[in-house]
């Protein structure tokens, strides 16, 4: 009887033994770095947390390509994931294609290393790491979402498109929109609002310049561009400017400081391809850096027009 009593009480320790051990070897597995799957789900992710995961939040420096607290999502509202105005749902079907910026047919990650040096201010992203191809993963699996989806859900909600008025922007009636419509959640100084104390948290409201903004090679500083974005987009929840506020508040934002990119004069090696309202030199034309800036851009278009009908 004793015997049998040992035996039974051998096993169970052994038991817990065992389970323990187990559930010690789980532990130390996922607390070391183990390297992430680029699965769809973590490209979201990065999208969402960039700051946090390729930014300057990320702990391994190494891994630190972002170079603000901005993420993708900043820009592509609800991670790319909604119809309308700089939506990814469409994305994967444009690639690859010829840039005009860069003189050369590029794929998926050579565009989202275009927003990852300018838009996001950083450094480029190794083209085969697992947060390019988990990136990657996740703007075609949008592209499949997209297939699957009804007509009905395929229609943005956002006001008419943007038409662009026939002038210049004015800035400083843009100021008075920024004060009035954007200065709540994006700043007095542009600053935004960090969602918790920590910034590597990233934004609540996005920065719109400064030193932890986009950078001045960013498409967003196009004033066309950025106008577009806001019509449709801005402000968040209550998108009712006009045209004409839409492109005087662009011009005021893209009017303030934000980091410099080195090498812009390398951009659109064939000038004639490069957009009128693209605000850094060169130009293959004589209309002056402001009117590139801040329009009007119909005397521009018919310039280059006039180029093609000659040849
Ligand atoms: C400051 C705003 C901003 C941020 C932040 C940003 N982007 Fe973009 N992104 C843009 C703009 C503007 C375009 C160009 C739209 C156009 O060509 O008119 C663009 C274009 C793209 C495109 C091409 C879309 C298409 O359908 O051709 C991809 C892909 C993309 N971004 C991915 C990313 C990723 C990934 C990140 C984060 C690493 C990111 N972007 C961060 C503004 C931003
Ligand atoms: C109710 C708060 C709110 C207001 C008001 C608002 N925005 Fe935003 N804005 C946001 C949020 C939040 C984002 C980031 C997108 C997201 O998280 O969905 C954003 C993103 C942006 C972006 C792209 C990201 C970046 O950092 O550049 C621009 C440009 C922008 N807003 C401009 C404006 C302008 C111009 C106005 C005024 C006409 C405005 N916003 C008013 C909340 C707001």
């Amino acid at each position: 009887m004793l015997e049998r009593k040992v035996i039974i009480l051998a096993t169970i320790v052994l038991g817990i033994l065992i389970v323990s051990g187990a559930v010690f070897v789980q532990r130390s597995l996922t607390s070391d770095r183990v390297p992430a799957a680029a699965t769809a789900e973590y490209g979201r992710q990065i999208l969402r947390q960039t700051a946090a995961i390729i930014g300057p939040g990320q702990a391994d420096p190494e891994m630190r390509y972002s170079g603000s607290h901005l993420a993708c999502a900043s820009c592509h509202i609800n991670t790319g994931a909604e119809p309308g105005t700089l939506s990814l749902f469409q994305t994967s079907t444009r690639y690859p294609r010829f840039s005009g910026r860069d003189g050369r047919e590029g794929d998926l990650r050579d565009r989202i290393n275009g927003c990852m040096e300018r838009s996001m201010n950083g450094r480029l992203l190794p083209r085969d790491s697992a947060e390019m191809i988990a990136m990657e993963a996740y703007i075609l699996d949008l592209g499949n979402q997209y297939s699957a989806m009804g007509e009905s859900s395929r229609l943005p909600d956002e006001p008419a498109a943007f038409k662009e008025p026939d002038r210049m922007a004015d800035v400083e009636a843009g100021e008075i929109v920024y004060q009035a419509r954007c200065e709540l959640c994006h700043g007095k100084n542009g600053e935004g609002l960090a969602a918790t104390v920590d910034i590597n948290d990233g934004y609540l409201f996005p920065p719109l310049w400064g030193s932890d903004s986009y950078n001045n090679g960013a498409g967003m500083t196009r004033v066309l561009t950025a106008g577009r974005y806001i019509k449709a987009r801005m402000p968040l929840g209550n998108t009712d400017l006009s045209d004409d506020e839409s492109y005087d508040v662009s011009a005021y934002i893209n009017s303030q400081s934000r980091p410099e990119k080195s090498g812009l004069e390398n951009d659109y090696p064939d000038l004639t391809r490069k957009p009128v309202d693209s605000p850094y030199p060169p130009y293959a034309d004589q209309f002056s850096r402001e009117q590139h800036r801040l329009g009007p851009f119909a005397p521009i278009r018919e310039y280059y027009d006039s180029l093609k009908e000659a040849q």
